[in-house]
């Protein structure tokens, strides 16, 4: 639980100039959502309680799909994970900044956002009649272009605090799973009691006419809100990552992952009812939709408490997912598909120390640079495509190994991976061809490193190879 309901809640709700939102029908998106996750999970939990090992679908497709499967699985989930979270430091740093601003202190606005946001806002600003309409974050983007000194020619605009959350998140997970649980308990309690304060104190502001229009853009918006707000329900899976430091993996993981989905659902969709009830839907196309909404019932306290609520839940999730890269990374690595250096443990915190590093900086650099917005799409078409295969790898196991022992077994097989491989498939066609151009470009570069590279370096051709061993 973070940007997806901090921030991209607010376009999946007005859309954008070229897509239409779903507007107060968000709840339905949310319902969509919610089942097409669900039949996921059940896919997922019976992988994560058979092959309780790090390495998520990346691991369950290379011990039942085989190595070019679980290959590309594996740098498919590097869209989930590493670009997932380069669109949520990106977020962090938003709600940083106003949460600063809260106490009086102003990062100038070159250093919080990225060249083609200030941009866009920029045209926005000089196309506008009535500036005083716009929003705070549109006219701090065209601040940012106003004010940035430049370096040979060129602009200086880049996101400093995301850079510095992903580092200083890095430098705690090379410590240790322990102090990282720490720190992420502590922000789980902090997000959810904002949610809940939010909801308690929103929910008085209600009127229910700003639910007429339902579903102002009709199904194409629900569809294509919910293509976008999916990023939100992005990381139940994420749980498999930590398989092998768990202490009951058959039992927890399958409770962990279906528990989390289920308790995220109730939350969003009562913040969809409350945030679309609050305020007109289409003037909540904002990146911080919830602090807006407390500031329109003129709330500016909680607002500030919601900033707060929205870094700590950032936190949490920017937590989970630079834990989870680096144990894909290293699965990878044991395998002899990545360089065997990469999956060295550090001998004093037993922490896959070399991938954790590698991590943060694959999702450090990005952040300085991109626009969120892209970042989330893609990370959503290559989620719902790492759903879809493990739904497939459901199917193809139950035929090639009817007798393996299942100590969770998702229900009504086929129905149940059938129906998920249908609404993930189908959401995937709700995003935009750029994203689709982005995600086949990206496959395509994992393929030729993989026949480059891996297939030659490989544990299992070169066991093949020399039958001695
Ligand atoms: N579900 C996570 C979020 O919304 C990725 O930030």
């Amino acid at each position: 639980m973070g940007a997806g309901i901090f921030s991209s809640v607010g376009t999946a709700i007005a859309g954008s100039a070229d897509r239409p939102g779903a507007g107060p029908a968000l709840v339905v998106s949310l319902l969509i959502l919610t089942l097409g996750s669900a039949l996921a999970a059940l896919c997922y939990a019976e992988f994560a309680a058979m092959i309780p090992a790090a390495g998520s679908a990346y691991t369950y497709a290379y011990a039942t799909l085989g190595e070019l499967v679980a290959w590309i699985i594996g740098w498919d989930l590097i869209l989930e994970y590493a670009i997932g979270n380069v669109a949520v430091a990106i977020s962090w740093a938003g709600y940083f900044d106003t949460l600063l601003r809260g106490f009086g202190i102003e990062i100038p606005a070159w250093l919080v956002t990225d060249y083609r946001t200030a941009h866009q806002a920029a045209a926005q600003v000089a196309a506008a009649a009535d500036r005083s309409a716009l929003s705070f974050a549109v006219r701090q983007g065209a601040a940012a272009v106003a004010t940035a000194p430049a370096l040979f020619g060129l602009p200086l605009i880049f996101n400093l605090p995301a850079v510095g959350i992903v580092s200083i998140i890095t430098l705690v997970l090379v410590r240790g799973i322990k102090e990282s649980a720490w720190v992420n308990n502590i922000s789980v309690v902090i997000k959810v009691a904002v949610v809940l304060v939010f909801l308690a104190v929103g929910v008085t502001y209600v009127k229910p006419e700003n639910w007429t229009p339902f579903a102002p853009n009709g199904f194409r918006g629900i569809t294509v809100g919910a293509a976008i707000i999916f990023f939100a329900y992005i990381g139940f899976d994420a749980v498999s990552t930590a398989a092998e430091e768990t202490r009951n993996p058959q039992k927890d993981m399958p409770f962990g992952i279906i528990a989390s989905l289920i308790i995220c659902t109730v939350l969003y969709i009562a913040i969809a009812l409350v945030l679309t009830g609050i305020m007109p839907w289409d003037q909540l196309g904002v990146p911080d939709p919830l602090a807006v909404a407390l500031t329109f019932i003129h709330a500016d306290w909680f607002a500030g408490l919601v900033a707060f609520g929205a870094v700590m839940s950032m936190t949490s999730v920017l937590l989970v997912f630079q834990l989870g890269q680096p144990r894909i990374f290293f699965s990878m690595a044991r395998d002899g598909l990545l360089p065997t250096w990469a999956a060295k443990v550090h001998p004093r915190f037993r922490t896959p120390h070399v991938t954790t590093i590698i991590t943060g900086v694959l999702v450090a650099v990005p952040a300085l640079f991109f626009n969120i917005n892209e970042m989330v799409e893609l990370t959503n078409i290559g989620t719902l495509f790492a759903f879809l295969l493990v739904a497939l790898g459901i199917l193809v196991l139950r035929v090639r190994e009817p007798d393996r022992a299942r100590p969770f077994r998702t229900p009504l097989v086929p129905l149940v991976p059938l129906a998920a491989i249908g609404i993930c498939g189908f959401l995937m066609f709700q995003l935009p061809l750029k994203t689709w151009i982005l995600f086949i470009v990206w496959l395509a570069i994992g393929l030729v490193i993989y026949f480059g590279y891996s297939h030659r370096h490989s544990r299992l051709r070169l066991a093949a190879a020399s039958p001695a061993r």
